[in-house]
C-alpha cells in the first residue's frame, strides 16, 4: 500500500487565499447582484508595460524560424536576463552579486518552498508572526514542525512577533536558530527593515551560523531612499543570506511567472559531518534536476523590464499602486481607523475597529460593503485584530471601495 507524507495532515484547513476565495464565492452565490471589490490577495490589475509586451511578441516570432527557434534553455536562466539583473538591481546599489549567482525561476513562491530541498531536516526555523503563510506551510510539509496549537502555531517553529510595539520589526531570537525568514517590505504588514535592523540580523546569522532567507519581492515599492532594497547592501550578507525576488508585483507578472534567487558562492551550510558545503552548488544541482528553466518568452519579457522604456513604465505602475495605497490610508485614517504600512509597500495593515476579530471584520466588510480584504489572523496569531488591504486594483475600484467604506461601514 502506498503511503503519503503524513506531514500534510498537520496543515490547517486550506491555504489562506483559496480559503478566502471559497468564502467569497459562497457569498457571491447567495448575493448574485453584489458587485464585489477584491482587495484581498495581492494580485496586480494593470496591463503589462508596452516594452514587455513588445519583447514577448518578438520572442514568440523568433520561434517561427529555425535560425532563431529556442529549445531547452539554460536551467539557471538566460545570461541576458541574469546580467540585466546584476546591472540594474545589484551593481548600482553596491551589491557584490555575480550573474552566475542568480537562478531564474517561474516565481518566488516556488523558490521559497523549493529551497527547503537543500536544507537539512531538523533545522531550527524562525519565522515572523504575522508571516507570509508559504514559509510556514512549506516547513510543515517537509516535516520541520510538530502539530499546530489552537492559535495555529506549529510546535518546533520559533515565532518572532511583529506588533505595533516593535513597529512590526522582528526582534532577534533569544535562542539560536538555524534558518530565518525575513521579508522586507513586509507582507503582510507593509513595514520595512532599516539598514541598522538588517545589519543586526546579518551579524546574528554570522555569530550563530544561521542562514537568512530574505524575501525582497516588494522592493520596487520602497519610496524611502534610506531603506535597503537588498540584503546584499549589508556588509557580510554574502556569507549568510539567500535573497528571493519576483517580477510579479513590479512588472505585473503574477500570471506570466518569473522570479529568481540569489545564492552567493560564499554561502556555506554544514553537512552531517560538520563540513562546509556550498549552497550554490547544491541549488545548481537541484535546479538542473528538477527544473528545465523558465520560458524563453517570459525571460525576454522580464529582461525588457530593465530597458529604459520598461523601467519608466514600471515606475509609473508602481507609483500608481502606491497612490492607491495612499488613498486607502487617508480614507481609513479619516474614519478614525488606525493603519500601518502602505508607505513603502502595496499593503495597508489595518487595526480592526473596536478590537474586532480579523475574520469578523472580514465578514462585516464583505456583507456591508461587498469588499474583500485579508484577515490578519490568517497570517499568524499576532495578526489577530488586524486586516490587510491590498493596493493592487484599478483607481475606479479603489475609489468605489473607499466610498463604500465611508458610507456603508458601521464602525
Ligand atoms: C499575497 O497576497 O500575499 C500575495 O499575492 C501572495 C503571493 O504573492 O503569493
Amino acid at each position: 500500500m502506498a503511503t503519503i507524507n503524513d506531514n500534510f495532515l498537520k496543515l490547517k484547513a486550506g491555504y489562506l487565499f483559496p480559503e478566502i476565495a471559497r468564502r467569497v464565492s459562497e457569498f457571491q452565490a447567495a448575493n448574485p447582484e453584489a458587485k464585489i471589490i477584491k482587495l484581498g490577495i495581492g494580485d496586480v490589475t494593470e496591463p503589462l508595460p508596452d516594452a514587455i509586451i513588445k519583447a514577448m511578441h518578438e520572442a514568440i516570432d523568433e520561434q517561427a524560424s529555425r535560425e532563431t527557434f529556442k529549445g531547452y534553455g539554460p536551467e539557471q536562466g538566460y545570461p541576458f536576463l541574469r546580467e540585466a539583473i546584476v546591472e540594474n538591481d545589484y551593481a548600482p546599489r553596491g551589491c557584490n552579486v555575480a550573474a552566475d549567482e542568480i537562478f531564474i525561476s517561474d516565481g518566488a513562491k516556488c523558490d521559497t518552498g523549493n529551497i527547503l530541498d537543500i536544507l537539512g531536516k531538523g533545522n531550527k526555523i524562525a519565522v515572523t508572526d504575522p508571516v507570509y503563510p508559504v514559509y510556514v506551510d512549506t516547513n510543515v510539509m517537509i516535516g520541520n514542525t510538530g502539530e499546530a496549537n489552537d492559535k495555529g502555531e506549529y510546535e518546533g517553529l520559533v515565532y518572532m512577533p511583529m506588533t505595533a510595539d516593535n513597529d512590526f520589526i522582528p526582534e532577534l531570537p533569544k535562542q539560536k536558530v538555524d534558518v530565518i525568514y525575513l521579508c522586507s517590505p513586509n507582507n503582510p504588514t507593509g513595514a520595512v527593515m532599516t539598514k541598522e535592523a538588517l545589519t543586526q540580523w546579518v551579524n546574528y546569522a554570522k555569530e550563530n551560523g544561521s542562514i537568512i532567507l530574505y524575501d525582497a519581492a516588494y522592493e520596487a515599492f520602497i519610496q524611502d531612499s534610506s531603506v535597503p532594497h537588498s540584503i546584499f547592501e549589508i556588509p557580510g550578507a554574502r556569507d549568510v543570506a539567500i535573497e528571493s525576488r519576483s517580477f510579479s508585483k513590479n512588472a505585473g507578472f503574477t500570471g506570466m511567472r518569473c522570479g529568481f534567487l540569489v545564492i552567493p558562492k560564499s554561502l556555506m551550510g554544514k553537512d552531517s559531518q560538520g563540513n562546509d558545503v556550498s549552497l550554490h552548488k547544491l541549488w545548481n544541482r537541484r535546479h538542473g534536476t528538477k527544473f528545465n528553466g523558465a520560458s524563453y518568452v517570459i525571460q525576454k519579457g522580464a529582461a525588457a523590464a530593465y530597458s529604459e522604456e520598461g523601467k519608466k513604465q514600471i515606475k509609473e505602475t508602481v507609483g500608481f499602486y502606491m497612490e492607491n495605497a495612499l488613498i486607502v490610508r487617508n480614507t481609513l485614517t479619516g474614519m478614525g481607523i488606525e493603519t500601518f504600512g502602505g508607505e513603502n509597500a502595496p499593503y495597508v495593515w489595518v487595526k480592526t475597529p473596536g478590537g474586532m476579530a480579523s475574520w469578523d471584520f472580514f465578514d462585516k466588510l464583505l456583507n456591508e460593503c461587498n469588499i474583500v480584504g485579508t484577515p490578519g489572523s490568517g497570517f499568524g496569531a499576532s495578526g489577530e485584530g488586524y486586516f490587510r488591504i491590498s493596493a493592487f486594483n484599478s483607481r475606479e475600484n479603489i475609489n468605489e471601495a473607499m466610498n463604500r467604506l465611508k458610507t456603508k461601514l458601521s464602525v
